[in-house]
């Protein structure tokens, strides 16, 4: 039986009368005016604001649902940086909406709770940062977008999950790399592009690195027809190439991905059953663009605490009040933008639509 994804906190809908939303019409039996609800007055305020909401993949159901692009870190900040609203919502966590600042520092941007950090992002600061560069002179750094403007304005080129091979490839082979600030993302480009001189930082996401081997194993064993799909930050790539490489698990059903990657396979897959290993807001999506093939969580706790901090209450309060708005000095993101903007120009285009 396939394992929905939990919702912390079920939608609380709001009902609120109409003549304080501005939304037209009347009810002609009673005379009253018609009742709004949540999704109505987040999309009128939107509308109002000229504002474009993105939702990433992980976030709750009812964000992406009511969102105008849901996608992947690189699909979003592109969307960020083409996009002719006023104003931009992200529905993500703050690294994600400080990226889009940076990409667009005319437009303003907000995040329905500034305090939905993330905990990879938090493994490495500019001070230590700064250490280690000093440790490897003239080594280029290569920073996940997971991480904050202030490490990004220290970064030559920053990378996603669905770019961060092709990244390295597009740098010289004899030149040494820094690669930051995840320890599994960093394992799995080293053994793609075969480099050994790739220094990598011994960060983690919490979230991705509780889905351990112990959680692949029982699953696989448990659905030996299924096929697997492995965010790169996960705590079991590494079983689960071993586990292809030895014959355990058929190695060309395992596939390692971006979310955005993830969405894609999903598109054309004709498996009755998938088997996923990210953070369960994702199973949303992939369950929307495949609704024929079973999608299961291999761990169904893997639940990012600070994506679901946005929620659809604060949604509406950020686009009633304006809260919270992101800001980046200029100096800082001046310096990271030419390391977003190199990300954005190679490789894998992310997915958003
Ligand atoms: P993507 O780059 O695949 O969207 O993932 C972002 C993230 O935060 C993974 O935990
Ligand atoms: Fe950060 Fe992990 Fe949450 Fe992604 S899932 S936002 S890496 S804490």
């Amino acid at each position: 039986m396939a394992c929905k994804a939990k919702t912390p906190r079920s939608l609380k809908v709001e009902v609120i009368m109409a003549t304080t939303l501005n939304v037209n019409g009347t009810n002609a039996a009673s005379g009253t005016s018609p009742r709004s609800t949540w999704s109505e007055e987040v999309r009128v305020l939107a509308r109002e604001r000229n504002a474009v909401i993105l939702a990433h993949n992980y976030q709750l159901p009812e964000i992406q649902d009511i969102a105008d692009h849901v996608g992947d870190s690189l699909g979003l900040s592109r969307i960020a940086a083409e996009t002719d609203a006023d104003e931009v919502i992200f529905c993500g966590v703050h690294f994600m909406a400080e990226t889009a600042k940076i990409l667009s520092p005319e437009k303003r941007v907000f995040i329905p709770d500034a305090n939905a950090g993330c905990s990879l992002a938090d493994t490495i600061n500019a001070d230590q940062l700064r250490e280690w560069k000093a440790q490897h002179p003239g080594a280029i750094v290569v920073s996940y977008v997971n991480t904050t403007a202030e490490v990004k304005a220290l970064t030559d080129v920053c990378c996603t999950s669905s770019n961060a091979a092709d990244v390295v490839r597009s740098i010289d082979p004899e030149q040494e790399i820094l690669f930051l600030p995840d320890q599994f993302l960093g394992a799995h480009v080293r053994r793609v592009t075969g480099r050994n001189n790739i220094h990598v930082w011994a960060g983690e996401c919490h979230v991705h690195a509780d889905i351990s081997p112990s959680d692949l194993v029982d699953t696989v064993r448990a659905n030996t027809d299924a096929e697997l799909y492995i965010h790169p930050e996960c705590g079991c790539t590494t079983s689960a190439l071993w586990m292809a490489e030895s014959g355990e698990i058929p190695g060309n059903n395992t596939h390692i991905l971006s979310t955005g990657g993830m969405l894609e396979e999903a598109k054309k897959s004709t498996s009755e059953r998938v088997l996923v290993a990210t953070e369960i807001g994702m199973l949303h999506q992939l369950r929307k663009a495949n609704p024929t093939t079973e999608f299961l969580p291999v761990n169904p706790q893997a639940a990012c605490p600070f994506m679901q901090m946005i929620t659809p209450e604060k949604l509406l309060k950020c686009l009633r009040e304006g809260t919270d708005e992101v800001f980046v000095d200029k100096r800082t993101a001046d310096a990271a933008r030419t390391a977003v903007e190199r990300m954005i120009a190679i490789g894998n285009p992310g997915s958003g639509e």
